[in-house]
């Protein structure tokens, strides 16, 4: 990728500018700049591409941060043909909006691959599956089975179809689904009191009482979801199958969960090749209801963001350590919260016992460990409690190489970027504000 962030041009022009160009190897080219809020500025503008031949394929506009009264706009252009664009970003400059504000080169944010910014943009990876919902490896257990293979590529289609705001659309599952269900969900609720973390054992009862958590029902994703967003802002999407550890980290960062619907063949109950909506719905949702939890992941999706390859991998390993196979103290005892370990009747037990290697949770020992897909774990890592781990998470992510700080705004849904004086001033009256209101209670409180 090529950048470039262009001078400032004249300062008493009447209106003003910020561009930062940037190139991908496939020939796309973003352009941020920003005009006043004027009839037909916007029009003028991107007739100077229109009349160079470049072709528009995004195009995104909001009010700028940095000045009032003006609107910045993001557009996306297929071109490589930098003299042809110096010289549409000049006439932008000279004709249409002539001051530009910043003028920093900054080659670091060359290589920062891209992150979804606003909850919308999920949608666009949301499909982006590595492996397809109704085309099953051949050790399946339902790859000879037609029926099966049918109803995954259904749930499949739903994924596919499925935009942020939409209601999940309700599935009715079949009497075979049903059952396949019973057996898992009988089976592991006799381990959870004395296996679970108290965390999964305090929201248990209440997804029995408000979503339908029981035998003989399969619960609804938008249920759940609904459910979970009145507990910690965490909510589900429907996904057809395998995301990348990149994408489905990032969904994290917007307290998303992605999850599958479809449920595991009913031949082998108590066995899944690949996450299913009985490891989804007993294993993860539980603890994505608690605020400490929903914290500690939303730290792992954020530190994801644009974070380089290498460090996508180590972060994937310490969501599978923690948030698949994690187990914690408490009470001077050992408990489970991973998922993975939630929702296998086998490996819940053998976690247990004094066959696995237990280690203290520490990220960065914990991202370098290789783990087994398809056996149970040599080896889990113990954390001490959510909140440890999360102060952990957050000083690991900050190790990581990016020439930024991200900060999840829930208001807008959207992720701000802290590279400007200005979002960084944003924050800190943010936080002076939270610190008045913290400063008050404590008063009344005395
Ligand atoms: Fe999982």
């Amino acid at each position: 990728m090529d950048a470039a962030f262009l001078k400032k041009n004249g300062e008493n022009a009447k209106e003003s500018m910020y561009i930062e160009e940037k190139s991908t190897k496939g020939g796309v080219t973003s352009l941020i700049f920003s005009l006043k809020e004027e009839v037909g500025a916007l029009a003028k503008a991107l007739r100077l591409f229109e009349e160079k031949g470049l072709n528009l394929t995004h195009i995104e506009s909001r009010p700028s941060r940095l000045k009032k009264g003006e609107y910045e706009f993001f557009i996306d252009l297929e071109s490589k043909n930098v003299p042809c664009l110096e010289q549409i970003l000049f006439t932008l400059r000279q004709e249409i909006s002539g001051t530009v504000h910043e003028l920093t080169r900054d080659k670091k944010k060359d290589t920062v691959p891209w992150f979804p910014r606003t909850i919308q943009d999920l949608d666009k990876f949301a499909n982006q599956i590595l492996s397809y919902g109704s085309e099953l490896d051949a050790d399946h257990p339902g790859f000879t089975d037609p029926v099966y293979r049918a109803r995954r590529k259904e749930f499949a289609d739903i994924a596919y179809s499925y935009r942020h705001g939409e209601v999940i659309p309700k599935v009715e599952y079949t009497e075979d689904e049903k059952n396949t269900w019973n057996t898992v969900f009988r089976e592991l609720k006799t381990l959870y009191p004395t296996h679970a973390c108290h965390e999964h054992n305090r929201v248990f009862p209440l997804l029995e009482q408000y979503c339908g958590y029981r035998e003989h029902n399969i619960p609804q994703l938008e249920e759940i979801s609904k459910f979970l967003q009145s507990c910690t802002g965490f909510r589900l999407r429907p996904v057809a199958g395998l995301l990348s550890s990149r994408d489905f980290l990032a969904g994290l960062a917007f307290r998303v969960f992605h999850s599958t619907q479809y449920i595991r063949h009913g031949s082998k109950p108590m066995y899944t090749p690949e996450p299913d909506v009985c490891h989804e719905l007993l294993g993860h949702v539980p603890l994505f209801a608690d605020l400490s939890f929903a914290q500690f992941s939303q730290e792992i999706g954020l530190a994801s963001l644009g974070a380089p390859d290498e460090y996508i991998e180590k972060l994937a390993t310490v969501y599978w350590f923690t948030v698949e196979f994690g187990l914690c103290k408490q009470n001077n005892e050992t408990k489970a919260y991973g998922a993975g370990l939630l929702s296998s009747f086998g490996e819940l037990q053998y976690s247990l016992t004094d066959q696995p290697e237990l280690r203290p949770f520490d990220p960065e020992k914990t991202a370098c460990q290789k783990y087994p897909i398809t056996n149970f774990q040599p080896i889990y890592f113990v954390a001490e409690t959510f909140e440890d781990a999360k102060e952990k998470v957050r000083k690991f992510a900050a190790m990581i190489p990016r020439p930024f700080s991200v900060r999840y705004n829930s208001y807008t849904q959207s992720i701000e970027v802290l590279d400007n004086i200005e979002q960084l001033k944003n924050l800190a009256d943010s936080i002076g504000s939270e610190m008045g209101i913290l400063y008050n209670a404590l008063k009344k409180l005395e």
